[in-house]
């Protein structure tokens, strides 16, 4: 039998996230539930984002949005990186219009302390119903799930900066002055990390992405002593049961660090060209379409998604997403356009 005939949408996925053949090159689109989709803000309208986080069928209805209007190859789980902070004793809000914020940010050792470490199965309950809930759903798709949470260093500077920040200086700080305690706290965040993410396996995810958005805030030479350390605990936790994605941005000048941290697949931003990273990562690489190209026309989208895909070219494990988040006000046309013609392959026989 040939390929096509063999493969779905959780085998095709799954195969190319383990750098095996694939029929036509997987997609899915990092943030893919989101204010973008019409759907998707009729229900934020009526629920808080925390409420739609907390009501697993409302999580599931979210998750399957995209999926039901694009040809994805993959669903994530409705959630976001920031409650599993809430187990541990942090204050968060969602800001409508500004994002999250963190009332009570981590600043001082007692605090670091103060933190507790509680079992997924406790905290983030939800969000585990939710992908017990959806498995099914997927399942007559024929669809895998990925589950997620942050990395720790990504979730450890959302916690001590308090919500978005641009130099990181609360975190650096606290780093330098408090090398102890930073160590004490990235070592709690590692175990509610892995926790969350064996429970999202547990619950029915095919596969992990650890979310490390923020880990480009820093230069070699912190990453290497005060991130890199802590993220190979998660990918050496996690081991081999399914595969985990690596995924960070900004971090260019150093994805052998990131990929010595550990992932099966490495997810790249658009800074880098995909074939130039795989050739220093060794492994499956997912991305790396610059998410401001699907505001451009289709003229000038086009050419930026035939140089994603003609540099990976020939070349296996390659999952096509996003180098970031999809922006709020993306056209919907665009992205329906984007995903069908990858999945066409015409961009590999030059043709429009
Ligand atoms: O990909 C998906 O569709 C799954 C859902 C998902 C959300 N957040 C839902 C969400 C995922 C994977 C995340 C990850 C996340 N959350 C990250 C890492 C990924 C990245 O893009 O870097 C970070 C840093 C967060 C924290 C967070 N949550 C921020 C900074 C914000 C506000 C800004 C923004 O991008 O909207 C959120 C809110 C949030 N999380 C929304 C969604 C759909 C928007 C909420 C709304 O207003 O409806």
């Amino acid at each position: 039998m040939s390929l096509s005939a063999e493969l779905n949408s959780r085998t095709r996925f799954l195969r190319a996230c383990r750098g095996e053949s694939v029929d036509r090159v997987p997609v899915w689109i990092m943030r893919q539930a989101g204010r973008y989709l019409s759907a998707y803000r009729a229900i934020r309208e009526k629920h808080a984002m925390m409420t739609v986080l907390n009501t697993p069928e409302l999580a599931v209805q979210v998750t399957l949005l995209p999926v039901d209007t694009f040809d994805l190859d993959a669903a994530i789980i409705f959630a976001d990186l920031l409650p599993p902070l809430i187990g541990m004793g942090l204050s968060v809000e969602f800001v409508p219009g500004k994002g999250p914020v963190i009332h009570n940010p981590l600043r001082t050792n007692k605090a670091i302390d103060r933190l507790s470490v509680p079992p997924a199965e406790e905290t983030m309950a939800p969000t585990l119903e939710a992908i017990r809930l959806v498995r099914p759903e997927l399942n007559s798709r024929e669809m895998p799930l990925i589950g997620f949470a942050g990395a720790p260093f990504t979730l450890a500077s959302y916690a001590i900066e308090g919500g978005a920040t641009r130099d990181f200086a609360h975190t650096k700080t606290l780093m330098y002055h408090e090398p102890a305690a930073w160590n004490r706290l990235m070592l709690k965040l590692v175990g509610v990390v892995v926790d969350l993410l064996k429970s999202q396996v547990g619950a029915g995810a095919d596969c992990v992405q650890v979310f490390d958005s923020w880990a480009g805030a820093l230069g070699r030479y912190d990453y290497q002593r005060f991130v890199q350390p802590y993220s190979r605990m998660v990918f050496e936790q996690m081991g081999n049961a399914v595969p985990v994605i690596h995924f960070s941005t900004g971090t260019s000048a150093y994805l052998d660090l990131i990929a010595a941290a550990g992932g099966h697949v490495i997810g790249v931003d658009w800074r880098m060209d995909l074939d130039a990273a795989q050739d220093i990562v060794q492994r499956p690489v997912m991305g790396n379409l610059d998410p401001g190209t699907l505001l451009g026309p289709w003229r000038e989208l086009r050419p930026h998604v035939d140089d994603v895909l003609t540099h990976m070219h020939g070349r296996g494990g390659h999952v096509f997403n996003l180098g970031h988040g999809i922006l709020p006000n993306t056209p919907v046309d665009n992205v329906r356009r984007m995903v069908d013609y990858v999945h066409s392959g015409d961009w590999a026989h030059g043709r429009s």
